[in-house]
């Protein structure tokens, strides 16, 4: 995919408070990998029937980049490139240095399933890498590589390994034909040294995923996010977000219907930033914002507080 913008989403984690995890957590665990629940946000009818609408509107589980293409197409494809960053345990905050504790997060390249106002869209194409780290595992965990058509579960990528460091490209492209289909690609370029941004491909898993009968992409977002999703035994709460330092999305790359690709005037133009906040871990827990890349305009840095 070589149209990209020159734009980049960047991420901070603000490691600050950090809630602990109910301790049983801890109890159901098995011996495998602790996996996180890749659930879409809650339907709008649901929302509204809720007596707490606002201070749930306030709460978000995603940080990063969301594209909304105009009304007069939709997304065929999107696609971004990141280094898989280091789960690490937040040093500051309730549960800074908590030695029982499972924190996590989930980094994404999705179509729909970002919000859940508009559109009412009941299905999502991801493919994302989760890093987590388990105090009762030995500490951090191989990130998971996985891809998934909401809302039916996610699924690891087979055949693929990636470690932290590694960059990493995801890409997502919707069937055109089948509205409840697509295609979700990873590659690793491996490590790549400081500054280089073209290099070889490593690994690829590409899958194609078909929904069952009735699921339907609205195709009306493109989105490049760290999501802070619950485990699948306390499926209320979202994870205790692990601090992952920053996280930077680029090559950032959205296809449309007619096969054309958006520019950066038009990505800018049409893309919202969002951040996690999450009450009960004491309010805003990433600082994303987007970063004219190489050539653009400037280069802003960001300080987690
Ligand atoms: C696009 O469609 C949405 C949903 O129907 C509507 O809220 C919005 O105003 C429309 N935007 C434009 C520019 O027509
Ligand atoms: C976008 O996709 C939706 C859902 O498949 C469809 O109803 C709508 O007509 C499409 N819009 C355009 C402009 O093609
Ligand atoms: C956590 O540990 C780090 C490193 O040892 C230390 O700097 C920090 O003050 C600790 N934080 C808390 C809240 O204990
Ligand atoms: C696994 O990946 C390697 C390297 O990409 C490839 O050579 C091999 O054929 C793959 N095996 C399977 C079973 O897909």
């Amino acid at each position: 995919m070589k149209t990209s913008t020159l734009v980049t989403a960047l991420c901070t984690t603000v490691a600050a408070a950090l809630a602990a995890i109910p301790s049983s957590h801890n109890q159901q665990r098995s011996q495998q990998q602790p996996r996180l629940l890749h659930t879409l946000p809650p339907s709008p009818s649901h929302l509204s029937t809720h007596t707490h609408t606002l201070s749930i509107a306030a709460e978000s589980v995603h940080g990063g980049a969301i594209f909304t293409p105009s009304n007069k197409t939709n997304i065929t494809t999107a696609t971004g490139t990141f280094i898989i960053p280091h789960a690490r345990v937040p040093t500051a905050g309730p549960t800074a240095n908590n030695s029982a504790s499972l924190y996590a997060a989930s980094f994404h390249v999705s179509i729909d399933g970002l919000s859940s106002s508009t559109p009412p869209c009941g299905a999502a194409l991801r493919a994302g890498i989760d890093i987590i780290y388990d105090a009762a595992a030995d500490g951090e965990q191989r990130p998971f590589a996985w891809y998934q058509l909401a809302p039916a579960d996610a699924v690891g990528f087979a055949n693929f390994s990636a470690a932290p460091g590694d960059t990493v490209r995801l890409t997502v492209t919707a069937s055109a034909a089948q509205p409840g289909a697509g295609v979700a690609t990873v590659e690793n370029f491996g490590h790549l040294p400081a500054g280089k941004s073209s290099a070889a491909v490593l690994q690829t898993a590409s899958v194609t995923v078909v929904g069952k009968q009735g699921i339907a992409l609205c195709r009306r977002q493109a989105g490049w996010v760290v999501e802070d999703f619950p485990l699948p035994g306390l499926p209320d709460f979202p994870v205790a977000l692990a601090d992952f330092t920053a996280v930077t999305f680029g090559g950032l790359g959205v296809g449309l219907d007619s096969g054309r690709k958006v520019g950066e005037k038009e990505f800018v133009a049409g893309t919202r930033l969002v951040d996690i906040s999450q009450e009960a871990q004491g309010g805003r827990l990433t600082k994303c914002e987007l970063v004219r890349g190489e050539r653009g305009v400037s280069a802003s840095g960001v300080e987690a507080h």
